[in-house]
């Protein structure tokens, strides 16, 4: 019984490249858990896309000198490009700026506000007297009101992360010109957060296997009271309003139609196949699953507000867990900016192979706390990890047997009770790795399948069939069999998360390159070796130095 599982991952800004550290947080884990859903025989579907709207876009436009549109196109490029070097595996990577994303969002609209979950009201809102014009939240600065912080922005407080309303900050001030903003009249649409309180409770009171920060965190937020929040602003670069009574100069809010994104991108994707209904299965059907990847600063919106949205619409799936990541950092003693250090993933692509890049970051990847990651210690762990474990074990059995067995696959003779057991170890890890895999716990799915390549190698230690094969060809080839059996189990383990050197072992072995069961393809004695070379580079010390 194959499951239907939406693996949803959070929108980048348009605004810029990907940084290694936003990989970690939200784009690596959804493409190992994606890859190992498909590997299994579940229906996967993994949609993203660019975020279009928003102050991050309209800086960058200012900025530049260009019209927003261009902004978001430029860097769309760009980060399709990541995906593309990277191999993070979208069914669909679109972007907010389409024409059905817009029909969509206005659909949401639409039937929010005839359930009656949305209404207009006149409020305050900062206007820039020196600019003339309405100031969006993030255009406005000033201290916290909760922690005192003075560089709070007005959405949300980078400190303590709860997120604001410009009209909380203390000494506000306007980003455009640093003019005090007044407040002025203005009618806007807001969304009746309010109402969902007692039913996001209940919801997220039964989620007692969620990462405990993401549930604290919606919970805590509820605790606070949830107040109605206005989805549209004075602002000319968003999706237009479905409605006209405000008048002109309105558009929706980004955070109204970016979280929509991820049901808009489904619809889009069923569009370019020949069911255009198919989304449904994923959004519709309630033994499906959705898990949203996203950092911990997006908790708010993907754990209580676009949850809120779903209630009030009816007949959509909620998340079935947001496993949310901590951040990435990069403090690297003295080395920081000069060396390089948390430049962008496609910097680290130009120098690095994909799959050197997914280990060093997959090994770390932010689960529970905030890690801290540096160049150095990207290429101690490609070097001392992959290369070292991995890569030599590959590169010494098959090397051994391609020399001394005609490059073919030795044929085994009778096992030995440690041959039998090595085996079998390496089939326990393969169900230890895909336990940590579903519970989303994908750093220790990595370290598993490392350890089992370790045992490998401690296993030929004492073999030793480099020894043996002088006096005894037969057992010697018996042990590297073995070995290679171990490989072609250990290789399904980090299939999702070595994408590109599984490919080429794959090849090597005579194997599907295509993995379709989470299981140890036996290799047959006799099986010809094919064009064996190391799987991975070992780095010079000075490869990331700028
Ligand atoms: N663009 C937002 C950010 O980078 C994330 C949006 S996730 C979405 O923080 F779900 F809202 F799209
Ligand atoms: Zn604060």
């Amino acid at each position: 019984m194959s499951k239907t599982i939406l693996v949803a991952v959070a929108w980048p800004y348009a605004s810029g490249a990907i940084h290694l550290g936003q990989l970690g947080g939200a784009y690596l884990p959804p493409d190992i858990f994606a890859r190992y859903h498909r590997i299994v025989g579940n229906k996967v579907l993994m949609v993203s896309g660019s975020d279009a709207h928003g102050t991050p876009i309209t800086v960058k436009a200012d900025q530049e000198g260009i019209a927003p549109r261009d902004v978001v196109e430029k860097y769309h490029a760009l980060i399709i490009e990541s995906w593309d070097r990277l191999g993070i595996s979208f069914d669909l990577y679109t972007s907010t700026m389409t024409s059905n994303h817009s029909t969509v969002t206005k659909d949401v609209f639409l039937r929010l506000l005839e359930k009656g979950y949305l209404f207009k009201k006149t409020t305050k809102q900062f206007y820039d007297p020196k600019a003339e014009r309405f100031l969006p939240d993030r255009y406005v600065e000033g201290t916290c009101p909760h922690c005192g912080f003075g560089e709070a922005r007005g959405d949300q407080c980078d400190n303590c992360g709860r997120t604001l309303d410009a009209t909380d900050l203390l000494h506000p001030r306007s980003k455009l010109s640093g003019a005090t903003p007044v407040l002025r009249d203005t009618e806007h649409y807001f969304f009746r957060l309010s109402a969902f309180e007692k039913p996001l409770r209940e919801w997220l009171e039964a989620k007692t296997t969620w990462r405990k920060p993401v549930r604290n965190w919606a919970l805590g937020m509820i605790d606070e009271g949830l107040p109605d929040r206005a989805i549209t602003r004075d602002i000319e670069w968003g999706v237009e309003l479905p409605v006209d009574d405000l008048g002109p100069g309105k558009r929706i809010y980004v955070w109204f139609d970016a979280v929509i994104g991820y049901l808009s991108a489904a619809i889009e994707w069923a569009s370019g196949t020949d069911d255009p209904e198919a989304w449904k299965k994923w959004w519709e059907d309630p033994e499906a699953e959705s898990y949203y990847f996203v950092g911990k600063d997006n908790i708010p919106f993907h754990a209580v507000i676009w949850p809120a949205m779903l209630m009030g619409y009816t007949g959509l799936n909620l998340p079935t867990d947001i496993p949310a990541n901590q951040f990435i950092t990069f403090k690297g003693a003295k080395a920081s900016k000069s060396k390089g250090v948390g430049q962008s993933a496609l910097w680290y692509a130009d120098r690095l192979e994909p799959d050197a890049i997914r280990y060093a970051v997959g090994s770390i990847l932010p689960e529970q706390n905030d890690t801290d990651l540096s160049d150095d210690q990207i290429i101690a762990r490609v070097n001392d990890e992959l290369v070292a474990t991995w890569g030599n074990l590959v590169n010494r059995v098959l090397s051994m047997s391609s020399r001394n067995y005609d490059e073919k696959v030795p044929t085994p003779d009778d096992l030995t009770d440690s041959d039998k057991a090595l085996i079998e170890s390496t089939d326990a890890t393969l169900d230890q790795v895909s336990t940590y895999i579903e519970k989303v716990e994908l750093r220790a799915g990595l370290r598993t399948g490392m350890r089992a390549a370790g045992e490998v190698n401690a296993y030929l230690n004492e073999q030793e069939p480099w020894k043996v094969i002088k006096t005894d060809p037969g057992r010697a080839g018996t042990v590297l069999w073995v070995a290679i059996q171990a490989i072609s189990g250990i290789r399904v383990a980090l299939a999702p998360y070595l994408p590109f050197s599984t490919t080429v072992l794959g090849e090597m072995l005579g194997l599907d390159v295509e993995i379709e069961s989470w299981s140890r393809p036996e290799v047959a004695g006799g099986t010809p070796l094919n064009d064996v070379k190391p799987l991975f580079i070992k780095l010079d010390p000075d490869v990331l130095d700028a």
